[in-house]
């Protein structure tokens, strides 16, 4: 039933191949075990539910029957298509963040065209809705010293109030795509559209276009956020800017000094807590 809908929803998309699942551990895990025996560029695992779905950083993702998006697309050589990043060459490892704003803007923008719904990103990995988290990517990338390979863009998305974890176990407010909404949605007509906006994008991730329509949904911008890092790190507060040229995020402390932050294992929060 979920194979033969999913099936046919998304039969005029040019994806490498398909692979669908009542039930798998990941579909990272599950797109990571077949990459390694060849999957095409742009193979795509998706699931209806995940037993041992995987969050950023190690933490689980909840995914139960029929609430969720939960899906995973392959991308081949991912920065070497389409143009090409302007010189100096910017890193690939500064670039790849580009890859989990992908997914994060293919999300929103999903939302804005098929839900009229305003969503955010909270850099890097987030989508916010109404101020909480709604969907979230986990990009995962295979290198040969440092040139990357491939990458596995993993999205998860809350569809209904059954994906939203109980709040004690959560770090950040979560909610899903119906409480905001306010009536029920086709899962898999959004999946669809999600999809879409990838393939539109993936190529392009070197313009200027993409830099822009990423930076125009960054949540915080112009506010005061609280920049922690791992668990028991010290937190200290700094005002959003924006984005820089490499997608990096551009904030200023307390005294007014330029702050930037790449990808890594970085969280904000909005407000200005003490420190
Ligand atoms: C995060 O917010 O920490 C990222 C969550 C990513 C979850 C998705 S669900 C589909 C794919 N498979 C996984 O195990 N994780 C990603």
């Amino acid at each position: 039933m979920f194979r033969d809908s999913v099936t046919a929803q998304l039969a005029d998309l040019p994806l490498g191949d398909l692979r669908i699942f009542d039930t798998v551990d990941s579909t990272n895990d599950e797109l990571a075990r077949w990459a390694g025996q060849g999957a095409p560029d742009l193979a795509l695992v998706i699931a209806d539910a995940q037993t041992a779905g995987r969050g950023r950083q190690g933490r689980h993702w909840f995914t139960p029957p029929q609430a969720a998006l939960a899906f995973s697309l392959l991308l081949r050589h991912p920065l070497e298509a389409g143009d090409h990043f302007p010189a100096p060459q910017t890193a690939a490892s500064d670039q790849v963040g580009r890859l989990t704003a992908l997914g994060a803007l293919a999300v929103c923008q999903a939302l804005e065209s098929q839900y009229h719904l305003p969503a955010q990103i909270k850099w890097p990995n987030d989508v916010l809705l109404s101020g909480k988290k709604a969907a979230g990517i986990l990009a995962e990338a295979q290198w040969e010293n440092d040139r990357l390979l491939a990458v596995i863009l993993g999205l998860g998305v809350n569809i209904s109030p059954a994906a939203v974890p109980p709040a004690t176990s959560l770090i950040y407010p979560a909610t899903c795509v119906e409480t905001v909404l306010g009536y029920p949605v086709d899962r898999l007509n959004f999946l669809h559209a999600i999809l879409a906006q990838i393939l539109q994008w993936k190529d392009r991730l070197a313009e200027p276009a993409f830099l822009r329509a990423w930076e125009d949904r960054l949540a915080f911008r112009g506010e005061w956020v609280t920049v922690s890092g791992e668990t028991g790190q010290p937190t200290y507060p700094a005002r959003l800017l924006g984005l820089d040229e490499q997608g990096c995020l551009k904030l200023q402390d307390p005294l007014g000094r330029p702050v930037t932050l790449r990808v890594g294992e970085l969280h904000l929060r909005p407000g200005f807590e003490e420190v």
